[in-house]
Formats: structure tokens, sequence, C-alpha cells
């Protein structure tokens, strides 16, 4: 879909429908630049929807209610999109009152976001009907901004969408590669040899079951004077596919979708897209480990005791909890950058879905109190919500084991936090964990966030490093 910005509707091709956003604010002054109609108020009403027919021209409004939010003009994108596609219109024109560069940003984001598709398998995919949208009144700077933003996004998307037969841990790190090379981030791939040199036996753990061999993908971005000295460290668990290994899913159908289970390192490399795509001044590193979670003639089992990357002993008590292993080694190893900040996501829990579901992220932390409200300032900026879980030591105690130093299961009850708990084990900087389980994944179509991978995380992390 092309983006253009035009400065007023005589600017716009007369093929090009026009769409009018209209908010009870200024509904009637949007309306009057487009037609001299008279003007019904209750078009602006929130959600309404009305076609008005004038001088031989037609006119699609959109009730935008009171005051607008981001995510409003977000989901107005989403239904131009929608309503564009479903009345076969190739061309349309938006016309609004004066957007804020903030609010045009959002609805190019929902626009873009809108017309995702992942078709890369498909051999003859119907071609897309809008292709030309005409935003009166939009800055360059928040179309381009809202484009990176959600080119980034959609990397990430394709990365999760990305089948397990073809997105093996090897591809997860070449696309980042590629993916880095595209959008001006440094990245190295540390291979099986490598992996087992440094001890990584928590990767390595997991790994065992498998045929295919793990990957630990280290990427830079590093801009000349960042305004941080010391970096911030982004780790994303990569698990290309969970089996539950020998703990085998015992969940009907809970392996169907499991090619999520590397959304958090997806995220990861979405994010550096949008820091590296944007030349934000930010100094961001971002860790994924990753493999697939398989029964297999050697498969970790339980039973098993861990020796983990910093030396730290685990007792295996269930092969289904191994997104924990892999990222306790990327955080151990994170400690060698002296990082300002750490923050890791991942598809850790079912109980993260249970108690929260798609709407949010779960968030753990030890950084600071400011640190979490900015971080919560730009998940309701972004619509990527979070909302914080403790990590009182009494969760820790849950994880003690009478034979190695800490196991990797905790009880039925509060699964994430102990999840959270066990990570915290291996960190000694600011941190903050994002069990992103529910939002990561849309099983039915869900507005601008579309179905399959969300790309959950990768504009609030965008958002949270522009405003540090
Ligand atoms: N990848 C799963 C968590 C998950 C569940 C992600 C639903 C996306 C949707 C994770 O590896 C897992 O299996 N967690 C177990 C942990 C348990 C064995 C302690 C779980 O939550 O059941
Ligand atoms: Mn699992
Ligand atoms: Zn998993």
């Amino acid at each position: 879909m092309n983006l253009h910005a035009i400065a007023s509707l005589s600017d716009a091709p007369q093929s090009a429908a026009v769409i009018c956003l209209l908010s009870i604010k200024s509904g009637s002054d949007t309306f009057g630049t487009v037609s001299s109609a008279s003007y019904d108020e209750s078009w602006a009403k929130a959600g309404k929807k009305n076609l008005i027919s004038h001088e031989g021209r037609t006119l699609i409004c959109l009730g935008m209610g009171d005051a607008p939010t981001l995510e409003h003009y977000r989901k107005a994108a989403h239904t131009v999109f929608s309503t564009a596609s479903g009345w076969g219109m190739n061309e349309v024109t938006v016309v609004s009152e004066a957007l804020s560069d903030d609010q045009a940003q959002a609805f190019v984001e929902g626009a873009i976001l809108s017309a995702y598709r992942f078709t890369r398998h498909v051999s003859n995919p119907t071609p897309e009907v809008l292709t030309d949208l005409y935003l009166v009144g939009y800055s360059e700077a928040a179309i381009q901004t809202g484009s990176v933003t959600a080119a980034a996004a959609s990397e990430a998307r394709d990365l999760v969408n990305e089948p397990p037969n073809v997105l093996t841990a090897t591809k997860l790190a070449t696309e980042a590669k590629r993916i880095g090379e595209k959008y001006g981030f440094t990245t190295e791939i540390l291979e099986m040899s490598k992996i087992q040199s440094l001890k990584m036996g928590g990767l390595l753990a997991v790994n065992a079951g498998s045929v295919e061999p793990p990957t630990f993908t280290i990427m830079e971005y590093k801009p000349e004077n960042p305004i941080n000295d010391q970096p911030v460290v982004l780790v994303g668990k990569g698990v290309v596919y969970d089996t539950g290994g020998l703990s085998l899913k015992p969940t009907a159908n809970s392996m169907d979708f499991m090619k999520c289970d590397m959304a958090g390192g997806a995220a990861v490399i979405g994010a550096m897209c949008g820091v590296a795509g944007l030349g934000l001044n930010v100094h961001v590193i971002g860790l994924v480990p990753a493999t697939d979670n398989r029964p297999g003639l050697n498969a970790w089992a339980p039973g098993d005791i861990i020796t983990m990357y910093d030396g730290t002993t685990v007792e295996n008590f269930n092969s289904d909890a191994e997104g924990r292993m892999l990222l306790a080694d990327a955080l151990s190893y994170a400690k060698q950058y002296n990082p300002s900040l750490v923050i890791d996501l991942a598809t850790l829990t079912g109980a993260q879905v249970v108690a929260i579901g798609q709407p949010g992220m779960a968030l753990m932390a030890t950084a600071e109190d400011e640190t979490i409200a900015n971080m919560d300032a730009a998940g309701h900026h972004t619509y990527e919500r979070v909302v914080r879980l403790p990590l009182w030591e009494e969760y820790g105690d849950m994880l003690k084991s009478e034979i190695a130093d800490i196991k990797n299961l905790g009880p039925r009850q509060a699964g994430s936090i102990t999840a959270g708990k066990f990570l915290q084990h291996f960190t000694d900087y600011p941190w903050i964990h994002l069990d992103i389980a529910g939002p990561a994944w849309s099983p039915q179509p869900d507005s601008y966030r579309g179905q399959g991978g969300t790309g959950v995380g990768v504009r609030m992390l965008i958002q949270f490093l522009k405003e540090m």
C-alpha cells in the first residue's frame, strides 16, 4: 500500500473515494472542507458510519466520538482499510480534523498493520484491493515514523507466522541477519560449537532432543554518541517450536500454535528494526537464544540436573518449562555488557494467558519504579499494555530443590511469577521481564492486530526506547 501526504483534498486524484473522520469537537469543520452539504452532528458519534451523496460525489463518514485516542485512530484506519477493501476501492483519500504527529502516526500504523498478510507460501495470493491512501494534512515525518514502526512489527509477525518446518533455529538466526542488513544493525550468530564451548547448559539441554542445532543471535545498534553509556539489552525467547519435550504438552490442541513460541525473539528483532530504522540515539543490544523443544532419543528428561551457563545447577521437573532455561543463559550472558537495563520478552507461561489473556503483557521487574512507569506509559501510548505482578521472596522459595541449586518448576499456583523468579536468579542488573504468552498470538482476526502473530511488544519497545 502506498501512502501519500497531500496538503488538501484537491491534491487527491478524482478517482479516489473520500473518507471523512469526524469527531464531535470539529466534525462540522472537517466535513465543511469536503462538502457544502448540511452537516449532521450524529455522524460524529463513535462507531457511526454514514454514506453521504452530494454533488455527484459519495462521501464515507466515520464517527470518531468525543475525544478520539491514539487507539481510536489505529482502529479507524482498520475500518477505513476493511471498508475500502470490502467495497473494492483501490484509492482512498482520508480527511480529518488537523492531527498531531502522534495521531497521524497511529493512523498510519493502523493502516499498514491492517493491510498485513502472510502470503509467502500461497501460490497465487489474491491481489491487494486498496493500493493508495491519500492522507490530507499528514506530515511526512509522521508517515515515515508510522511506516517504519509498522514495518518493524510486520517483520516480527512474519517470523512468528513462519511455520516450524521452515523457521528452524538456524533460519531464525539467518533471518535476523538478513533483516539487520536491511534496517542497519549488526548481527553475530553463535553456532552449536560456540554454544558448547561457552557451556550454555540451559540452551543445550532444551536442544538435546532436537535434530536441529541451536543458535544464539547477538544483534547490536550503536549510534555515534548514544544517550546511554551502558547499553539496553533486549532478550527474546526463541523456541521455534514447543512440543513440551518429553513432558509432551498435555492439553488438547495446545501444540497447534506453538510456532509462536519464538514471539519474544521476534519482538526483539522487530524492536531492533525500529530502533535502527528510526535512527534512535540509543545503544541497544538484542539477544535471541533459539532451539525447538522436542522429545528425542537424547532429549532432556525430568529428573536431569543441568549446569547452566553461569554455573547454577537446575533440577528439571518438567521439560515443558523450557523457555526459562534458555532465557536464563541469555540473561547471564547479558552481564558482560554492564547493561543499564535488560528487558526480556517471552511466551513463557500458560498462566499468563489465564490471568490476563490477550489484552496485555505481564510485567515483573527489579528496575526502578520510574523505569516501570515509563514502560507503563509506552504501553498505554501504543496500546501494548503491561500489568505488573510481584516478585516477592515467597515465590522464590517455591523453586527450592533438595538436590540442586534451584528447580525449573513451582507449584500450580502463581505459575507466571515463579517463572519470573526463576529468571531473576540469573540477573544482577535492573531488569524487566515481560510474559507475552497471551498477546503474542491472535487465533481470530482482531482489528489491525490481525490474525496469527501480532508482533506484540515491538511498538511498545520502540516507544519506550524513543522516550528514554
Ligand atoms: N510456551 C509455553 C507457554 C505458552 C502457553 C505460550 C500458551 C503460549 C501460549 C511454555 O513453554 C510452557 O509450556 N509453559 C508451561 C510451564 C509449566 C510446565 C511450568 C505452562 O505454562 O504450562
Ligand atoms: Mn513449554
Ligand atoms: Zn515454551
